[in-house]
């Protein structure tokens, strides 16, 4: 059993309705553009926005500066070594660096690289290497009232389908991403991670694994697959990272850090071609673009991931936030990921078409009413996809309780007993970039 008490103390306020309406009309419905002393509930992301345990502020202090040779360097390698099993380390500003620093020096124009499914940035990055970024995720991913323990694998068929089309020579890279953040935060099974490996041998690729939710897909491991029952977390998180080439990672998830990332193998080779782009676009190879204190912060925070109590309390605080929305009639993704809770808004607004973006209206009103702020994965992240109007509510690590939950709740409770006045928007302005402009585009009511 482990619990937390507060050492300091961060005031958040719910503004008068008045003011929320003025925001959400100022932010042009799209909640990104809010400033965020006017949310209450932050749900936008679990990224960098959980708190720090006393040992990693400790950490901050003792931090080491150093252009190079950092000794916060040899502390985050110890710790990427015996937390997650890899020798070599290259440090990044956070995961989408690492990302730019690996998939740049794997890729080339042409390629495909098949993916449970990527992440917005893995997307965006793969892309940028001028190749292809092909979805392979499990029947049943989609689908928010599915069963199944590990909805977050990766579809080995789909990827045999991939390669049949465009010949082995063309897929030089394969992805697995755990938890799969894309498809609600679903798991991924150690059996299923051995058999990627086994087509990446077969085709003669390069196997990844995007770590940055490691030690949660650990802990859903543990329970669901019985081999791992009597296993340790960092046991199993080891367990299933050995067999990739190489791992990126952001520690502003598991690495329970504000800042971070890095990439981590035990293929010299690749190390090095890291190390080289890393120098180019991170920073020297012991602090790659972070201060020396935030290395420092992220290789306690490593190791904390993986403690028994931490990443036990973390699924239970998801589940019971799951219970509590389920329990106030709201349609939720079932069953709840590792770091979120999916709200399924085409369930939630029926009366509202794809067109009309129920995500998003469900998200503006979810403010509207009670201050709190998730965000839309739904038709107007994702245009032209026929994905399911999900609402992601990320929870950050170590930072709401049960009261603050029930807060959220209520106020999407709330918002369901007056749904038929709900009404869709319409985007009124937009970036060039279709991909990103859920980031910045502005929005109307209907
Ligand atoms: N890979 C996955 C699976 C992610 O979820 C993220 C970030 C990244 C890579 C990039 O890491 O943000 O440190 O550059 N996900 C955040 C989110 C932003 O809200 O889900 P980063």
């Amino acid at each position: 059993m482990v619990a937390y008490r507060s050492k300091v103390v961060e005031r958040i306020e719910l503004p008068a309705r008045e003011r929320r309406e003025r925001a959400l009309e100022e932010a042009g419905y799209n909640v990104f553009e809010l400033p965020s002393e006017d949310v209450y509930i932050d749900l936008l992301t679990d990224s960098g926005t959980g708190a720090m345990s006393d040992a990693q502020w400790a950490a901050l202090m003792r931090g080491d500066e150093s252009y190079a040779g950092s000794r916060s360097f040899d502390e985050l390698e110890s710790a990427v070594a015996e937390v997650m099993g890899f020798s070599r380390v290259v440090p990044t500003h956070q995961g989408r660096g690492a990302e730019n620093v690996l998939y740049g020096a794997l890729l080339s124009d042409g390629d495909v690289v098949p993916n449970n499914t990527h992440f917005d940035t893995t997307r965006a990055h793969v892309a940028n290497q001028g190749a292809d970024p092909v979805d392979c995720p499990v029947a049943g991913a989609r689908d928010p009232t599915a069963d199944g323990e590990f909805k977050g694998n990766f579809s080995l068929e789909r990827a045999r389908e991939v390669v049949d089309d465009v010949g082995a020579e063309r897929v030089p890279l394969v992805i697995q991403t755990i938890t799969n953040n894309s498809a609600a935060g679903q798991p991924v099974s150690v059996e299923n991670t051995r058999q990627v490996r086994e087509f990446a041998d077969r085709i003669d690729a390069t196997f990844v694994i995007d770590a940055c939710r490691f030690a949660e897909n650990a802990a859903f491991v543990r329970r669901r697959e019985d081999e791992f029952a009597d296993y340790a977390i960092d046991e199993i998180a080891r367990e299933q990272l050995r067999h990739a080439d190489a791992v990126v990672m952001s520690g502003k998830k598991d690495g329970l850090a504000n800042a971070g990332g890095f990439v981590a193998t035990d293929d010299a080779d690749l190390f090095e071609r890291c190390k080289q782009r890393a120098i180019l676009y991170e920073g020297f190879p012991t602090y790659g673009g972070m201060s020396g204190r935030d290395v420092a912060a992220m290789a306690v925070g490593l190791r904390e991931a993986v403690e028994e109590g931490y990443v036990t309390d973390r699924l239970e605080e998801i589940q019971a936030f799951a219970d509590l929305l389920e329990d106030a009639g709201v349609p939720v993704y079932t069953p709840p990921g590792g770091h979120a809770v999916y709200l399924d808004a085409g369930a939630a607004l029926p009366h509202l078409d794809a067109a009309d973006f129920p995500g998003q209206a469900l998200v503006c009103e979810l403010y509207r009413e009670g201050g709190v702020r998730g965000v839309e994965l739904g038709s107007f992240a994702f245009p032209d996809t026929d994905r399911p109007e999900l609402v992601r509510l990320a929870v950050p690590r170590r930072t709401y309780h049960g009261e603050h939950f029930e807060h959220v709740a209520d106020t999407a409770a709330a918002v369901l007993e007056k749904r038929e006045s709900v009404s869709g928007l319409e985007v009124v302005s937009e970036p060039a970039n279709p991909e990103l402009r859920h980031f910045t585009a502005a929005l109307a009511p209907l």
